[in-house]
Order: structure tokens, then C-alpha cells, then sequence
């Protein structure tokens, strides 16, 4: 018998980075579940590929190509994306905001402007999809999930990882607080702080850079590997449905049991 609380059939999300790595990982998970599924990113082709993918496996998904930066970009979507239908569906269900970037300089070499661009997409950019996400939600009476995506790096910090930590940090504090915030209107806010994951961000264009750093996060691994986009997805799933329905206000770390001990 399939496991109801999974099943998202009639619901709409919304995904921001979701043509690449975790995000498009995540945007066909809820589509599988049976959610519509709205896909932001600003790498046009990418969304596109998602889509296409996400319509193969017979589900319902529609591209939005925007920088998450751009708050006039990200409302103007997200109220597209909710906008009722002639069907009676609509509205917004689940806000999954995954979109970042990877930025490393150490901290006497980081300049005003390096903070200024990571703050503005991997902090600022959650920022606006949860306000949004969230408004939306209030205003339709609907009992919806938000799930952001930080990062093992709050909990470790790390060589390099000021600006990327820095805005991090700050999407576990925009969780936990709008979490109190929001609860009362039964929306639920949860971030996933995933460690190591094979993507495209943790690629390294040279293979032995690459198996070098791969090496040494799998011995850092209790697990004794490195990640996998779905397994991140499946912990976006388990915060969005109603499998999760009293938990809000917390980090889910899938990490392979990583603690990491620079
Ligand atoms: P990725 O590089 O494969 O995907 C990131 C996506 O975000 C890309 O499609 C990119 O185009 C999009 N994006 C970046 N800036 C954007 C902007 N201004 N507007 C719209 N879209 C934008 O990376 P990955 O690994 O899938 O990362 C997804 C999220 O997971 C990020 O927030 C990252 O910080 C976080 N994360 C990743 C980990 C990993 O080991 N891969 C570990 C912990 C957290």
C-alpha cells in the first residue's frame, strides 16, 4: 500500500536552482510525488532540460527562468505560479528555495563585493522566495511547507568558506525565525543542511583535484561516501509533505554522519 503522507497529488510547488544538481533532483521528486511543479533558475537551458524531464515522467512542470537576486523577478513568478486556475487548482502548497553558489576566499583576501554577491543570492534570494512564499500562503489560508537549503559549512566552517558560511548561517536564523513566525498560520519552515554531494557546484574541472577532495570527504564520512542529488530531494520531500507535518523550525543534515574536524 503506497505511503499517503508522501503523496503530493494536487499540490503546487515551487523550486528555485532547480535546473541543476539538487534543485532539478528535487523538482522531479515532487513531481513524481505528484505535485505541479514550478522550476526557477536563471540558466535558461538547464530549467528547460528539467521540465522536459520532469513532462517524460508524466508529470506537470512549468519553467521560470529569473535570478533569485531580482526580488521584483522572484514575486512576479511566484505569483504567476499561484495564480488559481480554471480547474480550482492553484495557489501555493510548497516553497522549496535551493538556488546558490559556491564562493571560497580566505578571509583576509575577501572583498566587500565577493559578500555582497554571495549574500545576494544565497541568503537574499531565500529571503524574497520565503517572504513571498509565505504571503502567499497567509493570504490563501493554506497550511504550506517552506524548505530552504543551507549547508554542513554552518556547523564546520571551513577554509575559504566566510562569505559561503556567512550567508548560510543566515538562512538557518531566516528559518528558525520565520518558523515561530509563520507557525501559528500552520505553515511549516524547515531547512535541509546537506554535507558533501556530487553536483555540478562541487565539481572540480580537474580529475585529480576532483578525486583528491572526493577522498577526503569520504574519509571524513562515517558512511564512507560522498552524496547523491536524490538523496538530498528525498529530504526536501520528507519536509514538504505531510510526513513532516508537526516538525518545523528545524535543520535535517543529511550528511553521511560528517563531522568534520578541520
Ligand atoms: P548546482 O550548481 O548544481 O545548482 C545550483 C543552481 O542554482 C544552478 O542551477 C544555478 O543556475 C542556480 N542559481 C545560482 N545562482 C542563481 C541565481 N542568482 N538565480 C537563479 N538561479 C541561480 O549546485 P547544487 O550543489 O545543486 O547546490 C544547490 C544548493 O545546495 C545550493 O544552495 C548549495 O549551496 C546547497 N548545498 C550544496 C552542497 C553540495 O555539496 N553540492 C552541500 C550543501 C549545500
Amino acid at each position: 500500500m503506497p505511503v499517503t503522507a508522501y503523496d503530493l497529488t494536487g499540490r503546487t510547488a515551487f523550486v528555485t536552482g532547480a535546473a541543476s544538481g539538487i534543485g532539478r533532483a528535487s523538482a522531479v521528486l515532487l513531481a513524481r510525488a505528484g505535485a505541479t511543479v514550478h522550476c526557477a533558475d536563471r540558466d535558461e537551458q538547464g530549467l528547460h532540460e528539467t521540465t522536459d524531464l520532469i513532462k517524460q515522467d508524466s508529470g506537470t512542470a512549468h519553467p521560470h527562468p529569473l535570478d533569485v537576486s531580482d526580488r521584483t523577478q522572484l514575486t512576479e513568478a511566484i505569483a504567476t505560479a499561484s495564480r488559481p486556475t480554471g480547474d480550482g487548482s492553484g495557489g501555493l502548497d510548497i516553497m522549496a528555495a535551493i538556488a546558490g553558489i559556491m564562493h571560497s576566499s580566505p578571509v583576509l583576501e575577501t572583498r566587500d563585493e565577493d559578500l555582497d554577491r554571495v549574500l545576494s543570492i544565497n541568503f537574499k534570494g531565500v529571503l524574497y522566495a520565503c517572504q513571498e512564499a509565505a504571503r502567499t500562503m497567509i493570504a490563501s489560508g493554506t497550511r504550506g511547507s517552506i524548505v530552504t537549503m543551507a549547508s554542513g559549512a554552518v556547523d564546520t566552517g571551513g577554509p575559504g568558506l566566510l562569505c559561503y558560511g556567512v550567508a548560510k548561517a543566515a538562512v538557518v536564523q531566516l528559518t528558525k525565525t520565520l518558523a515561530t513566525e509563520v507557525g501559528p498560520h500552520g505553515i511549516r519552515v524547515n531547512a535541509v543542511a546537506p554535507g558533501w554531494i556530487r553536483t555540478p557546484m562541487t565539481t572540480r574541472h580537474d580529475d585529480r583535484a576532483q578525486a583528491h577532495t572526493e577522498s577526503l570527504m569520504t574519509r571524513m564520512t562515517p558512511l564512507g561516501r560522498v552524496g547523491e542529488p536524490d538523496e538530498i530531494a528525498h529530504a526536501v520531500l520528507h519536509l514538504a509533505s505531510d510526513a513532516a507535518s508537526f516538525t518545523t523550525g528545524q535543520i535535517l543534515r543529511p550528511n553521511g554522519g560528517v563531522a568534520m574536524p578541520w
